[in-house]
């Protein structure tokens, strides 16, 4: 039977060596991400989050437990997950097409042109090739990082605060894309993120952790459609539901009225 889920972590933990001392990072974490789910993550800075993301992508250990991608257990990185940083991390003196196609294998030029011809397109930056990151916007810089992620074909994606460095206008613009690009490519993303409006945009499931040891305390289903639409009740319903795990005093929390 063909694998229906993208990730699997049973009991993960993680700790790292501080001063000569173990810190605990990430506590007991438990997370099934089906395909093509997309899935946003929410907590306070330093709960880890990042950590868990590369845990994920395989570029960091773990301490404890189990995680499956793709049907076998994590040991490195590997084409079948992507990543894109919070900073596009493009390199300057590589043109816009060489930074997207830098992990791809370069025997095949005709292939080769193919792929990063059809990741340009779909992140709209046809006409910027034969740029330099330094002749781009950060929405467009964001873009290519995105396209760089995706040129592998991979079945899961993720995304550390993608798009945090970006204005209110260009984020909210860069959203409709990266939705557009999910049900386009039906990769699975998995999405870190500050913005609270983000995770209930594009979440399925948000998932929110405690602060440090990072802990899932809570992992909302947005099952209803207008929960979609910025403004409506049901927005505001789940915008509450997540602030309710920030803030204790219920006079911080905020009313949305319509
Ligand atoms: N290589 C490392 N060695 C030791 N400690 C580390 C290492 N990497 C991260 N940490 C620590 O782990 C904790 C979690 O870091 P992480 O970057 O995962 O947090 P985060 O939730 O992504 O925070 P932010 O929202 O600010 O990006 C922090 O306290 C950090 O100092
Ligand atoms: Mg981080």
């Amino acid at each position: 039977m063909a694998e229906t889920n993208s990730l699997v972590i049973n009991h993960l933990n993680k700790k790292f060596d501080v001063d000569k001392k173990q810190v605990e990072i990430l506590k007991d974490i438990n997370l099934t991400i089906k395909k093509g789910e997309f899935i946003t993550i929410v907590g306070h800075s330093g709960c880890g989050k990042s950590t868990l993301l590369k845990i994920i992508a395989g570029l960091v250990g773990y301490s404890e437990g189990e995680i499956i991608r793709n049907g076998k257990p994590v040991t490195g990185p590997d084409t079948d997950c992507g990543m894109v940083f919070q900073e596009h991390r493009l390199l300057p003196w590589l043109k816009i097409k060489d930074n997207i196609g830098f992990g791809l294998d370069k025997s095949d030029k005709r292939k080769w042109n193919e792929a990063v011809r059809k990741y340009i397109e779909l992140v709209k930056l046809q006409g910027f090739e034969n740029a330099y990151p330094s002749q781009l916007s950060g929405g467009m810089s964001q873009r290519a990082a995105i396209a760089r992620g995706l040129v592998t074909n991979p079945d899961i994606l993720l995304l550390d605060e993608p798009f945090g460095a970006l204005d209110a206008l260009t984020r909210v613009q860069m959203q409709k894309e990266i939705l557009r690009i999910w049900e386009e490519q039906q990769t699975t993303m998995i999405m870190v993120t500050h913005d609270i409006d983000e995770a209930i945009y594009l979440g399925n499931r948000i998932v929110i952790m405690s602060a440090r040891p990072g802990e899932i305390k809570e992992i909302i289903t947005v099952d209803s459609a207008n929960a979609k639409v910025r403004g409506s009740a049901d927005f505001s319903y789940y915008k509450q539901k997540v602030y309710k795990h920030f803030f204790e005093d219920k006079s911080e929390t905020i009313e949305y009225t319509i």
